[in-house]
């Protein structure tokens, strides 16, 4: 049997990929079919920290009039939606979660301390961060980035609806052609919309390497961990 080629990953899920094809909200099947997936990764013993995005609830940047760090500070409350509610469908799998929030709040989630993070993936516990990074102007790309780095995760699995990085957007060019593999500066320069330059950033300088796949096929979470090439590795030289 093959063995997974991660101990510690970050698996980041983008809030619009708990929508499915509604867009908005979540949809149980879809959020059932993830924690599927993640229960299947979990049990090979690999040790999982989740970010979860928002924009299946609100998006900041969308919010034309609106004072830019309100609107970012609506989209982490966002995050904590989804953050509970994958952590009770990952709990109906049978798995134990402990999810960790950047803003206080003491009535639904413990607060995000690092070594507690780390003390419970070790304990077998899947671990999700909500609220980002706590602060407005930060993408929950760069939360993913930013905790990945200071959990010492090996990777950063980027969940995506599409299957991998394009060099044109997918759903608007029939033709666009699908990288196997970059470098974060090539991310960077290209204006790639993988992740925001911040995120992609802090990766570089961290050395930690990103895969982005799609997350609608279902295994795709185990493929990854095995080591099976799909999506697109984003790298250093
Ligand atoms: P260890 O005993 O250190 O292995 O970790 P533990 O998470 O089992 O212990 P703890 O007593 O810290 O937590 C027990 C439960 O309470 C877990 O479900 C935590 O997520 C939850 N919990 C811990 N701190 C807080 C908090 O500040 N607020 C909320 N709402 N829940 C918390």
């Amino acid at each position: 049997m093959k063995k997974p080629v991660y101990e510690r990953v970050v698996l980041k899920i983008s809030g619009e990929a708990l929508a499915g094809d509604k867009g908005f909200g979540i949809d149980p099947d879809i959020l059932n079919s993830i924690a599927e997936q993640i229960s299947e990764v979990h049990n090979l013993g690999v040790q999982i920290a989740i970010v979860v995005g928002g924009g299946n609830i609100w998006r900041g940047r969308n919010s034309k009039h609106m004072d830019r760090a309100t609107a970012d500070y609506m989209g982490m409350l966002a995050t904590v939606i989804n953050a509970l509610a994958l952590q009770d469908a990952l709990e109906n799998k049978g798995l134990e979660t402990r999810v960790q929030t950047a803003i206080e709040m003491r009535e639904i989630a413990e607060p995000y301390i690092r070594r507690k993070a780390i003390r419970h993936l070790e304990k077998g516990r899947a671990v999700i961060f909500a609220a980002g990074t706590g602060n407005p102007f930060f993408s929950t790309d760069t939360t993913a980035a930013l905790r990945a780095a200071e959990i010492e995760a090996e990777v950063i699995l980027l969940a995506k609806k599409v299957d991998g990085v394009y060099d044109s957007d997918p759903v608007l060019n029939a033709s666009a052609q699908k990288f196997d593999s970059l470098e974060y500066i090539d991310v960077l320069n290209k204006g790639l919309g993988v992740m925001d330059s911040t995120a992609t950033s802090l990766c570089m300088d961290n050395g930690i390497p990103i895969i982005v796949f799609g997350i609608s096929t279902p295994g795709n979470i185990k493929r990854v961990i095995l080591g099976e090439n799909i999506g697109t590795l984003v790298r250093g030289s």
